[in-house]
C-alpha cells in the first residue's frame, strides 16, 4: 500500500501472467481503484477488493502511504493495515473451499499477518520489500546488531559480520529508522513483529537482477530460517513495458509527453523526482528551483507538493526551458526517452532501477528509509551516479543548497565524473535489459519459481 511497492508488484503481476499465471490482486477499493487501469490489457489478472478501515487518527480515504497528508502518519496507517486480516482470510478460504487454492501469496512485508493466514491453510508465503538484496543485508544486520553499534562514533567504518561490502558504511549512512536507538517504541514493535513473519516466509521476492547483487545475496538469505531463498526476478519495470500498449499509458500525463517529445536533443534534460513519500520543504523546493534556473539545462520537474509554487520571478525565466509536472507521469517512460541525460532523485529502489534499465545517470539525494544505502551502492559502487552536497546541521530546513544543486547538475550533465558515469550506467542498462529476456537470469529465476511452486502443491 505504497506506490514504491504496488507498482514493482503489478509489473511482476504481468510478468507471471505473461508465464500463463492467473494472478488475483487483494487489496483496498482506492488502490484497486488506481490499479484497475493499468491491467485493464490483462485478462488473466482479476483485483479482489477488501475495505479498509476506518480508524482514529487516521484521515478517511488515505489508503496508500501517497495519501497521508504527511510522513507522521506512517505509523498509525501500519497499524490500521492489521484489520485486513480478516476479509483478507475469507478471500483466501473461499479459494480454497472453491478447489482453487493460489499456488502462493505473495504478500508485502508490512502485512507480517498474511504469513500466519498462509500457515493455516498451507499456502507458501513469498515475501516482498520493495527494496534491494544489499540494503536489505544490511537493514537487517544492523537490526540484529544494534548493541554492539551503540558504541561506536558515527564516522567509524562498520564491519557487519558475513558481509562485503562495497562501500565504506558508517552509522551516519544508515536510515534514521534503523539505527536510532530511541526511535519510537510503537514503530519498532511493529518491524520486529513483521520482521519475524519476513523470516519465517517460503521465500523472498527481490526486485532486483543477480548481475547487481549475486554476491550479497548468500549474507541475505542467511537471515532466513526454513531455509528460504531470494529469487531475483528484475528489473520489474521492465516487464510492465513489455507487452504493453499505448492505452496502458494514456492517463498519464501528456503534457509532460509532449514537451519531452519537442526536446530534440539527446542527453540534454534533467529529470527530477523525489519520489512518492519523502515530505520536502517549500525553502527547500525553492534552492531546487533557482538552481534548475542557473544550471541552464532543460528540466523535467515533478512536484508533488500541493502548497508550493515558483519563486516571484522564476516563471518568466525558465519557460520554454523547464517543465513542472504535478500530475502522475509514467517516469519509467520518461527515463528511457533519448532527451532525458540525468535525474535528480532521492533513490527509492524503483527510481535506482529504472534509472540504471534506461541507462541514465543519477545526482544521488537520498531522503528516507533506506534511500541512503542505495544511494552509496548507486555511486561508490557502481559508478552510476554522482551525489549532492550536503549541509552539516542535518535540522537545518535547507539541506542542500542551490549552489551545491546547481554544480551537481552541472557536473551530471557536463562534467567528467558525469559522463564517466552515464557510460557506466549504460553498459549496467544492457545488462538490466538481458537478464529479464527469454534466457536472461531474472528470466530463469521466475521459471523456475513457478516450477517450484507447481511442484510443492
Ligand atoms: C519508497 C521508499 O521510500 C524507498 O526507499 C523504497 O526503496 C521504495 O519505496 P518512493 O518514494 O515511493 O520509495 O520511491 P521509489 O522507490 O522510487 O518509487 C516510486 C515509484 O513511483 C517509481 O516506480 C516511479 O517510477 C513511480 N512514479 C512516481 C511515477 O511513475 N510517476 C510519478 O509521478 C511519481
Amino acid at each position: 500500500m505504497a506506490q514504491g511497492h504496488t507498482l514493482p508488484l503489478l509489473d511482476l503481476s504481468k510478468a507471471l501472467s505473461q508465464q500463463q499465471i492467473k494472478v488475483t490482486i487483494i487489496t483496498t477499493p482506492s488502490n484497486a481503484k488506481s490499479m484497475a487501469k493499468t491491467i485493464s490489457n490483462h485478462p488473466t489478472i482479476s483485483l479482489v477488493e477488501i475495505p479498509f478501515p476506518t480508524v482514529d487518527g487516521l484521515p478517511k480515504d488515505c489508503e496508500n502511504t501517497s495519501q497521508l497528508p504527511s510522513m507522521e502518519f506512517h505509523l498509525p496507517f501500519l497499524l490500521a493495515t492489521k484489520q485486513l486480516r480478516k476479509p483478507f482470510e475469507q478471500v483466501l478460504q473461499t479459494m480454497v473451499e472453491s478447489k482453487t487454492p493460489p499456488i502462493c501469496v505473495i504478500s508485502d512485508f508490512f502485512l507480517g499477518w498474511t504469513l500466519a493466514s498462509c500457515q493455516a491453510l498451507g499456502v507458501p508465503r513469498l515475501v516482498f520489500h520493495g527494496m534491494g538484496i544489499l540494503s536489505m543485508s544490511i537493514t537487517k544486520s544492523t537490526w540484529f546488531h544494534a548493541q554492539q553499534l551503540e558504541s561506536m562514533s558515527m564516522i567509524d567504518p562498520l564491519d557487519l559480520p558475513g558481509m562485503k561490502l562495497p562501500f565504506t558504511l558508517t552509522k551516519s549512512d544508515l536510515p534514521g529508522s534503523i539505527n536510532l536507538p530511541n526511535h519510537d517504541e510503537m514503530f519498532y514493535q511493529f518491524i520486529q513483529e513483521v520482521g519475524e513473519a519476513d523470516a519465517k516466509s517460503w521465500g523472498v521476492v527481490v526486485n532486483s537482477f543477480e548481475e547487481l547483487e549475486k554476491s550479497h545475496i548468500p549474507a541475505f538469505e542467511s537471515f532466513y530460517i526454513n531455509g528460504a531463498k531470494a529469487w531475483c526476478l528484475g528489473p520489474l519495470c521492465l516487464y510492465g513495458k513489455m507487452g504493453s500498449n499505448k492505452s496502458t499509458n494514456q492517463n498519464h500525463s501528456c503534457t509532460s509527453t509532449q514537451w519531452l517529445a519537442d526536446q530534440v536533443k539527446p542527453d540534454s534534460v534533467i529529470y527530477v523526482s523525489f519520489g512518492t513519500q519523502a515530505d520536502v520543504s517549500d525553502s527547500q523546493l525553492d534552492e531546487v528551483a533557482f538552481a534548475l534556473e542557473e544550471s541552464g539545462f532543460p528540466f523535467l520537474w515533478v512536484v508533488r507538493s500541493k502548497t508550493w509554487s515558483l519563486p516571484a520571478g522564476l516563471e518568466e525565466k525558465v519557460k520554454g526551458r523547464g517543465l513542472i509536472a504535478r500530475e502522475w507521469v509514467d517516469q519509467s517512460q520518461i527515463l528511457s526517452h533519448r532527451a532525458i541525460g540525468g535525474f535528480l532523485s532521492h533513490c527509492g529502489w524503483n527510481s535506482v532501477l529504472e534509472s540504471v534499465s534506461a541507462g541514465v545517470p543519477v545526482l544521488a539525494w537520498p531522503m528516507i528509509a533506506e534511500q541512503s544505502l542505495n544511494a552509496k551502492f548507486l555511486v561508490d559502487g557502481l559508478g552510476a551516479g554522482i551525489s549532492v552536497k550536503r549541509v552539516q546541521n542535518p535540522d537545518a530546513k535547507i539541506l542542500v543548497s542551490r549552489q551545491d544543486i546547481c554544480e551537481g547538475v552541472e557536473e551530471l550533465m557536463g562534467g567528467s565524473r558525469g559522463r564517466s558515469a552515464r557510460e557506466r550506467v549504460q553498459a549496467l542498462g544492457r545488462v538490466a535489459r538481458r537478464a529479464v529476456q527469454k534466457g536472461g537470469s531474472s528470466h530463469d529465476t521466475l521459471n523456475k519459481l513457478i516450477d517450484k511452486l507447481r511442484v510443492s502443491m
